[in-house]
């Protein structure tokens, strides 16, 4: 088991480049099982979660070479199993993205039921009545979701009930093998969905309406190889843009636009942050000042990501004032409260809400990380606060930081990796 050790204290400054998005490296990997041919993937993050994403397509009978970092080439001509097993969806339930692209392609699927995560319980309930809708017949048996669709799928007009982004890739996945039209209403207009779509598009698949709560699909009989560049992380460089903000420093990502990172920049403007943008890039500088605390509601997107959410809860608690940061998305993403507690955090949870009163300076103290986006807020922590932070079980941020020791180096931070 691997720790990383920070000592806190350095103001964060200097440039670094935004790695690919996990968010939509996921399901563009998964959407590859709807070819039998080659898709050449670029800026395809190294993260714990995409290798996990290529063992399972492998595990299928894909053909997945990586001849340079972050390019991936997938064969899927080969694949021949339709069996996401237990061992891997229980460590990522994005494993659930292969279920519409199997069923559509192969007209047969089996998946193992994810269960609930540290996060929260995370149905797939829409996921399944969307294919059932598309005329899949799906039961469980055994924890696996068993799915077929003997005379394929069809299109459909279908409404989800709660905004889910799988939901709606699962969706719109199988929606482009399916025969004929399909609608989805009220679909997830995160970005990453844009992308998923383009690279569909990319594919031969006639996908239209992404961005918007409309997506339209005329399914084709097959789609073809392609190469794609994966977009951008959104909510990595927002992490480092927080970082920045909360050691009062001063932050450039390239390779993203601030149109990416929305209400995240609104927020830390409100902060007192000056944001710089061009084209290709957003740099946050504090100008030495002690941020202010910021209210917070989370909601899908373009509301403020959830994904973001325990980033700002640890720049409140070293911020000035009192704040309210509230997650409406899942019912226990606040646990990076009670280690920021252990580091001396002024912070109370009452239901979805955690209430800081921030403190000029935090202590350094051992801590454990709990989920992706936890791990990245005591990092944080660590980074303002006074001595040593030692933060154990970082297989966690592995699943979503490509190189985060590394990055933050060149930022200056006091920060290393060793194994416990
Ligand atoms: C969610 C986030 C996404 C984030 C990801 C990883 C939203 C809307 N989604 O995506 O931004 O990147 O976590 O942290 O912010 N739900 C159901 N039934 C379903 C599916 C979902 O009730 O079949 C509910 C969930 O319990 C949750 C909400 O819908 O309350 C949104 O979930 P969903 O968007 O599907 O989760 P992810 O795709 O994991």
């Amino acid at each position: 088991m691997q720790s990383l050790i920070i000592v806190g204290g350095t103001r964060l400054e200097g440039t670094l480049a935004a790695s690919g998005s996990k968010n939509a490296a996921l399901p563009i990997l998964a959407a590859t099982l709807l070819t039998g041919e080659t898709c050449q993937l670029g800026r395809v993050p190294q993260l714990r979660d995409v290798s996990t994403m290529l063992t399972l397509l492998s595990s299928l009978g894909v053909q997945v070479v990586s001849a340079e970092p972050n390019c991936v080439s997938v064969d899927s001509g080969a694949a021949t199993q339709i069996n996401a097993p237990y061992d891997l969806v229980k460590t990522m339930r994005a494993s659930i993205l292969v279920l519409g692209p199997l069923l559509a392609r192969f007209g047969r699927a089996e998946v193992s039921f994810p269960g609930g995560c540290a996060i929260g319980s995370r149905p797939v309930d829409l996921h399944i009545s969307a294919l059932e809708a598309m005329g899949a017949n799906i039961v469980t048996d055994g924890g696996y979701l068993i799915a077929s669709a003997k005379n394929g799928l069809s299109g459909v007009d279908f409404r989800f009930g709660t905004v889910t982004v799988g939901g709606t890739e699962n969706a719109m996945m199988a929606a482009a093998l399916a025969r004929g039209d399909t609608i989805l209403r009220n679909a997830a207009r995160e970005p990453e969905i844009v992308d998923l779509a383009n690279f569909l598009n990319q594919m031969g698949a006639k996908v239209s309406g992404q961005g918007t709560d409309t997506i339209r699909i005329t399914g084709v009989s097959a789609l073809g190889g392609c190469a794609y560049s994966v977009m951008p992380d959104r909510i990595e460089a927002g992490t480092y843009l927080v970082a920045a903000a909360a050691t009062r420093g001063r932050v450039r990502v390239d390779g993203i636009s601030g149109a990416l990172l929305g209400v995240v920049l609104d927020k830390l403007r409100e902060c007192g942050a000056t944001i710089n943008e061009g084209e290709d890039w957003v740099e946050l500088d504090m100008e030495g000042k002690r941020p202010r605390a910021v209210d917070i509601v989370t909601a899908p997107f373009p509301g403020f990501p959830t994904d973001m959410q325990a980033q700002f809860t640890a720049l409140n608690t070293v911020a000035e004032g009192r704040a309210r940061v509230t997650e409406t998305i899942f019912e226990n993403r606040l646990m990076q409260a009670r280690e920021m507690k252990r580091m001396g955090a002024n912070i109370v949870i009452e239901a979805d809400t955690a209430i800081t009163a921030g403190k000029a300076v935090l202590q350094g103290a051992p801590v454990m990380a709990s989920d992706l986006r936890a791990s990245a807020s005591l990092i944080i922590a660590g980074l303002v606060a006074d001595g040593e932070t030692r933060i154990d079980r970082i297989y966690h941020i592995d699943r979503g930081y490509e190189d985060i020791e590394g990055k933050l180096q060149t930022l200056g931070a006091n920060i290393r990796r060793i194994d416990a």
